[in-house]
């Protein structure tokens, strides 16, 4: 990694085991990488791999057993706020407004609450929430309470967004509308994101560097510069291009996948012998 790049945001060498001896899980081998200002990093990998737990370590969530993470040139030690989380599954507190949940950072952080209420204005109408500002999030549907989450994060303006499969939970057809939504929104504030998801359509139309996750334990299997033209619209999905890319991606990954079921299959013929 050249030092004249400045870099939002440095994993370095990071492993994460869980539990001990017999019952050691090693979660995360060894992984590096990098994220620029204002770039879009998606972690790409099948379930189970560690890219929660990588996100969590990030975020200082939790703390990684070897190497460090470094955000803005500091080392990570505890939760911060020139970061923001949105979680695989949405987090908003039910008895909360949907505008008293956006505000929840700046109480926690004792925040100017005058100032917060303007940014929060700001940011329902930037998601496009206005009309739902006073409702419960029951009210709504996912795709509402994903903005909801999204605007959340965004409140007490962090330089980084780090988003846990924020769309797993949407129908198919709501998922695509929420990616364009959310690059719409990552032109207008240029964040640095790192994004994770196990779907490769998503991780290339969103992009601007896919990191290849391989299964258990999580390593880096390989990095892919998708230089499609932006800003994307989700036509785009229907060029030569953007197959071909999707195409070389998920051929990696289905080896990836293949080669855990083989080992996975060869240890329980095992267990069964022994
Ligand atoms: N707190 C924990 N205690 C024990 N094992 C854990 C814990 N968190 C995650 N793991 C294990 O670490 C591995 C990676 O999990 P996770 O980061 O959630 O993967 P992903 O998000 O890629 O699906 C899994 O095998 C999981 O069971
Ligand atoms: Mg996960």
């Amino acid at each position: 990694m050249s030092s004249t790049t400045i870099q939002r945001v440095v994993v370095d060498h990071v492993s994460r085991q869980f539990g001990y001896e017999e019952e050691a899980v090693l979660a995360i081998d060894d992984v590096s990488l990098s994220a620029a200002p204002g770039e879009f990093v998606s972690l790409l990998g099948p379930s189970g791999c560690g890219k929660s737990s990588l996100l969590k370590i990030i975020d200082g969530l939790d703390r990684a057993s070897a190497g460090r993470v470094l955000v803005n040139d500091k080392e990570v030690t505890g939760p911060r706020t020139d970061v923001g989380f949105v979680f695989q599954n949405d987090s908003l507190l039910p008895w909360r407004t949907v505008r008293s949940n956006i505000l929840m950072g700046a109480e926690f952080t004792g925040s100017d609450m005058r100032a917060a209420r303007q940014e929060a204005d700001e940011l329902l109408r930037l998601t496009g929430l206005q009309q739902f500002a006073d409702r419960y999030p029951h009210q709504l549907s996912g795709g509402m309470r994903q903005r909801a989450n999204l605007a959340r994060a965004l409140l007490v303006d962090p330089e980084i967004l780090l988003m846990d499969e924020p769309f797993g939970a949407l129908d198919a057809q709501t998922r695509e509308l929420m990616q364009a939504e959310l690059l719409r929104i990552w032109e207008l504030r240029k964040k640095t994101v790192l994004f994770v998801t196990h779907q490769i359509e998503e991780a290339v139309y969103l992009s601007d560097r896919v990191l290849l996750m391989s299964a258990r334990p999580g390593r880096i299997a390989a990095e892919y510069v998708i230089d499609l033209p932006r800003p994307r619209q989700l036509e785009i999905r229907h060029t030569d291009e953007f197959t071909a890319q999707v195409h070389v991606i998920w051929e990696r990954l289905r080896d990836e996948v293949l080669e855990t079921f083989r080992a996975e299959t060869q240890a329980q013929a095992q267990e069964a012998v022994a």
